[in-house]
């Protein structure tokens, strides 16, 4: 399956992505089509294309939010990609862009999508004390943060005492999580169309 994964930032989900197609979990499931961020000056789209990978940008900057993402739907469908990894896409998508890859928008949240949208997501752990939070990777739809749960991962923050502390425990499990997750749906993806077509072929 090929991958365009969108940044805003410093990428670190992105680097997991690329490592677990280079030398992980997806490896021969996953190739990095392309890593597109809004903001050309991201620290993660330099570090993409140290681990060579293919990058394009487009600036947001300024820009309506329906025509912007016009325009990056057609720079991302030249790329062809199956699935649209948001690592750190720090925009919401506007109904264009949804539509054009339905179902094939994947996000990763740091807390429980049910209990917390959109930014801040460990400062809101850290602040109310929580033992644990979830760590979500959903489908993205028209809302903030409301898509299709594909994933929930607990992290225990019992004794984690800084801010600092509960974002590293929080992005160790981001990191596994993601790539795993994309791995199982790209699995189960491909059962489905093998049983379609040895149900065509029997068919026959
Ligand atoms: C991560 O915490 C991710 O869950 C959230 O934004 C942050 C991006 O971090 N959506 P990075 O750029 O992947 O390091």
């Amino acid at each position: 399956a090929r991958l365009a994964i969108l940044l805003s930032g410093r990428g670190s989900n992105m680097v997991a992505l690329v490592t677990a197609v280079q030398q992980g979990v997806l490896q021969e499931l996953a190739e990095v089509a392309v890593v597109f961020s809004n903001k050309p000056d991201a620290p993660g789209l330099e570090t993409a294309a140290a681990l060579g990978c293919p990058t394009a940008n487009l600036s947001s900057q300024g820009r309506k939010r329906a025509e912007f993402d016009a325009d990056v739907v057609e720079a991302l469908q030249q790329y062809q990609p199956d699935y649209v990894v948001l690592a750190g896409y720090m925009r919401i998508l506007s109904p264009t862009f949804i539509r054009a890859f339905a179902g094939r928008i994947l996000n990763i949240h740091p807390a429980d999508t049910h209990q917390h949208q959109g930014l801040h997501a460990y400062e809101w752990a850290f602040e109310n004390h929580l033992h644990e939070t979830k760590i979500t990777v959903h489908l993205v739809d028209e809302g903030l943060d409301t898509g299709p749960i594909l994933a929930q991962h607990a992290v225990d923050l019992r004794g984690a005492d800084t801010l600092a502390e509960v974002e590293r425990r929080g992005l160790a499990v981001e990191h596994r999580v993601y790539a795993e997750t994309l791995a199982e749906l790209i699995k189960k993806e491909r059962h489905a169309e093998l049983a379609e077509a040895s149900r065509v072929a029997s068919s026959e």
